[in-house]
């Protein structure tokens, strides 16, 4: 099948609810992919950071592979015996006594905020019914009815109303307006230590030591949403490392799953976690054997492999070479560790416009909110690799489109 057809083909039969890059991927290997047509580009995505170790990393294919060999699927109703091990190596690489599994980023967000929820009503001793959590502005925390219901952005929202309540949001980095937000209700204040979705937009310096803090102090639960931002993306294991705190809850996701299958999981202490009694939440997929096996393997590379460290000692690499280039229509570009974002000016291409000519040049990357494009290679990319796309972006950005 040719690109055309395969895309003809897929739009026949898959629901239209995303809009891709015309190229179709057959195949990956570490910071490349080929499409049906043989043509080889770099990954300047990773699947938004589901892939931070690289397509098919030999180390988790192999965990993978054994797996498939014993056993992949089990339900919670019976123990099995890769569980234990994983919620103990990823407690421990979170710094909290226990882990809940689940399967995707937005069933994360539903554990935690149940998980507060409740936490607010045992130990808080909220009326019934009456807790709220507080959110930031320009948040992205995935797709389902809760989620959206306290999302900004109109094309997440429109149609899909009625909203759950509960919850209250604030600007994204203001201190004041969170002190001001909380009441006696307030059970959790719930943040992306950096916005992934709204284009790498981090806090400004101190937010989030003070979010802690007036958390601590107010009888709060901080729940750090890591989905996107942890586990090395932003140059540290998880973001809020940066700042040196440490949230009551976190989750996780996306490149827990090794980029093979969805895995996701919310970390806390007993005190929180403590409170979901059997019955109270669940999924059949969630903590299966096989994806308990492949996150066994994604931490033990995070504990050996100095990805955090590579991923820092790189982004600052990448943010002084494109700051230091004169590019125009470029009104801002910013980063964390391999994980940037250019913010166009509006005055010319679009965030999309761009992404096509990165396309036709053999860079994989994606528009978002449309004036800015995300880059986030697998943290394992060469440094050559890194070095050709760094270029390769430059002159995009630099050439005037009508020239090429
Ligand atoms: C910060 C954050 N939270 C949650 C999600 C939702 O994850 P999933 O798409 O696996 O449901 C995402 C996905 O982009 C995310 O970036």
């Amino acid at each position: 099948m040719t690109t055309d057809e395969a895309i003809a083909f897929e739009a026949a039969h898959c629901a239209h609810n995303y809009h891709p890059l015309p190229v179709v991927i057959s195949e990956g290997e570490g910071a490349w992919v080929t499409d049906v047509e043989g043509r080889r580009y770099l990954d300047m995505l990773s699947a938004y950071s589901a892939i931070n170790f690289g397509h098919r990393h030999p180390a988790l294919v192999r965990a993978a592979k054994e797996q498939l060999d014993r056993i992949t699927l089990t339900s919670r109703a019976f123990h099995n015996d890769r569980l234990g091990q994983f919620c103990s190596d990823l407690a421990r690489l979170a710094r909290h006594d226990a882990v809940l599994p689940m399967n995707s980023g937005a069933e994360g967000v539903e554990t935690a905020i149940k998980v507060a929820r409740k936490w607010g009503y045992e130990r808080k001793g909220v009326a019934a019914d009456e807790a709220e959590i507080i959110v930031c502005a320009g948040n992205f925390h995935g797709r389902t009815t809760t989620i959206i219901s306290f999302s900004d952005d109109p094309l997440a929202r429109r149609g899909f109303g009625p909203f759950t309540p509960g919850f209250r949001t604030v600007p994204f980095g203001d201190i004041g307006a969170l002190e001001a937000a909380i009441n006696d209700r307030t059970v959790a204040f719930l943040v992306e230590p950096i916005q992934g979705e709204a284009g790498v937009v981090l806090p400004p310096p101190g937010f989030l030591q003070a979010a802690r803090d007036l958390c601590s102090g107010r009888g709060v639960l901080f729940v750090a949403d890591e989905i996107q931002s942890g586990l090395g993306r932003a140059g540290a294991l998880f973001a809020c490392d940066l700042v040196g705190v440490q949230p009551d809850i976190r989750i996780l996701g996306k490149a827990l799953g090794g980029g093979i299958l969805p895995v996701s999981a919310i970390t806390a202490d007993w005190d929180v976690l403590g409170v979901l009694k059997p019955g109270e939440h669940g999924s059949t997929f969630g903590g299966n054997p096989l994806a308990a096996a492949v996150g066994i393997a994604v931490v033990s590379l995070l504990e050996s492999d100095g990805l955090p460290e590579r991923s820092h000692r790189l982004g600052a690499r990448v943010l002084d070479t494109l700051r230091g280039a004169s590019l125009p229509g470029v009104k801002e570009i910013r980063g964390s560790g391999l994980w940037w974002a250019v913010e166009l000016d509006g005055t010319g291409r679009t965030g999309r416009d761009v992404s096509l000519d990165l396309l036709t040049r053999g860079i994989l990357a994606k528009d978002t909110h449309t004036w800015t494009i995300r880059f986030a290679p697998p943290l394992t990319i060469s440094e050559p690799d890194l070095a050709h796309a760094l270029a390769t972006i430059t002159d995009v950005l630099t050439t005037p489109p009508r020239l090429r």
